[in-house]
Formats: structure tokens, sequence, C-alpha cells
């Protein structure tokens, strides 16, 4: 497994590889790896001959920098991981790197599906997401770039980034991994105590009861999103950020289920911020 630290270095290697007729396969993330992300380098290796992941704490995606500060980060540890699963390159850049001093390029444009939800009750957080995927679709050049659906604004936001900019690479969306109980895994996850875990699986069980209510024939967005906080509201130690039950394409509101939706949760567990979501039809 190759690992590159540097812009050039990484350009020159898809260069190499483009030309010798490789899909290049792209699984960007901000390390601390787990399961989730290992199932997204498979995803990768499925559909491209060379896999590369990157391995970038994002620094500009961070509204809260207490966040920031006790973001997991273990890059041996990730290596082995990145190693076990297959990938071909780790690309695991420097600041300086990704926002050179001199960058002529222009900025692109934060799409406007960021607008609600977490972009609502994380300002800043997605113009630090679209500036290093951006930033690392013009170094990386993939073909195609695998996302995970926990982050489902995320995976949206990229996509119209990329038809907005032109930028020729396939989204590929991967399904949630969790636990066995049901917990969305997530590098956060490791700061919550065992019983911040057991706390923590309330939103996934909001999200089963909005799923299971509108399996039942539920279709009135605001009675689904009150079952959901409903849930969300039986245990104290669970501070819910929102609910919310949207169209699943441009995350507005709905009034009535009349389209595929989606339903969406965050809340806080010791102090530690999680989101969890479901596709409703
Ligand atoms: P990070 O949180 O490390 O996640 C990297 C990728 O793994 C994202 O596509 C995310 O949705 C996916 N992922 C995380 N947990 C998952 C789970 N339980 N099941 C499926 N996929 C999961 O998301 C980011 O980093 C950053 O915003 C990034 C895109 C790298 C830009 O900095």
């Amino acid at each position: 497994m190759m690992i590159l630290r540097t812009a050039k270095d990484m350009a020159a290697f898809s260069d190499t590889a483009r030309k010798a007729g490789r899909k290049i396969a792209f699984v960007p993330t901000m390390g601390a790896l787990h399961e989730g992300h290992r199932a997204l380098f498979r995803e990768a290796r499925r559909h491209g001959d060379a896999v590369v992941a990157s391995i970038y704490v994002n620094p500009r995606q961070f509204n809260d920098p207490e966040d920031f500060r006790k973001y997991a980060r273990n890059l041996e540890g990730d290596l082995k991981q990145c190693e076990a699963e297959g990938v071909d390159l780790v690309f695991a850049p420097t600041d300086a790197e990704i926002y050179p001093v001199e960058d002529d390029a222009a900025e692109v444009p934060v799409p406007e599906v960021a607008m609600r939800l977490e972009g609502a009750s994380r300002p800043g957080h997605f113009d630090g997401v679209v500036a290093v995927v951006s930033r690392l679709f013009r170094i990386v050049r993939p073909h195609l770039a695998v996302f995970g659906r926990k982050d489902y604004q995320q995976i949206r936001v990229i996509e119209e980034m990329v038809k907005q900019q032109k930028m020729g690479v396939s989204i590929l969306r991967h399904p949630t991994v969790r636990t066995e109980d049901g917990l969305a895994m997530s590098s956060r996850n490791a700061r919550l105590s065992p019983e911040g875990r057991k706390k923590a699986l309330s939103l996934f069980r909001s999200v089963e009861r909005a799923e299971a209510l509108y399996k039942g024939g539920e279709r009135s967005a605001k009675t689904l999103q009150q079952a959901v906080l409903d849930v969300l509201s039986q245990d104290p130690a669970v501070r819910p950020d929102y609910a919310a039950v949207v169209d699943a394409e441009t995350l507005e509101d709905l009034i009535t289920l009349d389209r595929p939706a989606l339903v969406a949760v965050a809340a806080f567990v010791e102090d530690v911020r999680l989101i969890d979501n479901g596709l409703l039809g």
C-alpha cells in the first residue's frame, strides 16, 4: 500500500493510473476508521481498479473548535485498517497541501441543499465540506467516490456540487453500517461512556419508529416528526437538536409524504453530537 503526503505526488499517481486506463475509486475520510469506513473501501474495490482513501481531519468543517480538538486521531491504526481492506493508496496530506497560501483556484459555491438540517445547526459546516471535497477531487481526480448514507445531507451536497461544477465524478451511496444493536457507527461514538452508548440507541429507535409508522400507512410529516421526538424525549439524557421529515431530494419541508422522504435526527448524548437518518419510500 502506498502512502502519499503531497498533492503533487497524489496528482502524479492519478495521472499515471488514468493514462493506464485504471478506474480510480476514492473514499474520503477523516480517519478514526471503523467498520463503516471499511465497508466503503470494499464498495470502492468492487467498482474501481485503484482504491484511494484520504485521511484528513479538515479543520474548516468543524463549527465547534472543541469538537475539532477532541476528534480522534490515530494514523497508524488507520493505515493498518486500510491495508487490511486492500486499499491501494492512502493520501494523508497536511493542512498546507490542502489549503496552500497561494491557492488560485476559485472557491466552489455551496449548493442550496446545504442550507437546512445540519447546515442550519452547524453554520459553516458544509462550506468546509465543499471546500475540502472539491480540493480532494481536484487532486485525486477520481472516476467515482463512495460516501456513506449516515451523512445523508453530505451526499446530497456533494451530488449537487458535482452536477453544478460538471466534475465528472460518479457518487456512490453506501447504506449506514450499524452495530448489532442498531447504533450508527461513528468516530464520535468512542467518546461515549458504555451508558451513553446505550442512550445513543434512542436515535436509531426514533428513526425506526418513523419507518414503522410509515410502513403502517402514516403519511403526515408532522405526525411522523412528532413520533420521532416522542422517542427521543423518553430519556432526559438525550438532548434533541432537531428531528425532521423532509423531501429526500431537496431536503425541504413536506406536509404529506407523497414522494420519497428522509427522516433525519440530531441529538446530544453526554455532550457528543450524534446524527442518524432513514429513507421513507
Ligand atoms: P468521516 O466522518 O470520516 O466519514 C467518511 C465517510 O464514511 C463518509 O462518506 C461517511 O458518510 C462514511 N461513514 C461514516 N460512518 C458511516 C457508517 N456508519 N456507515 C456508512 N458510512 C459511514 O464524512 C467525512 O468524514 C468528511 O465530511 C469528509 C467527506 C471526509 C470531508 O472531510
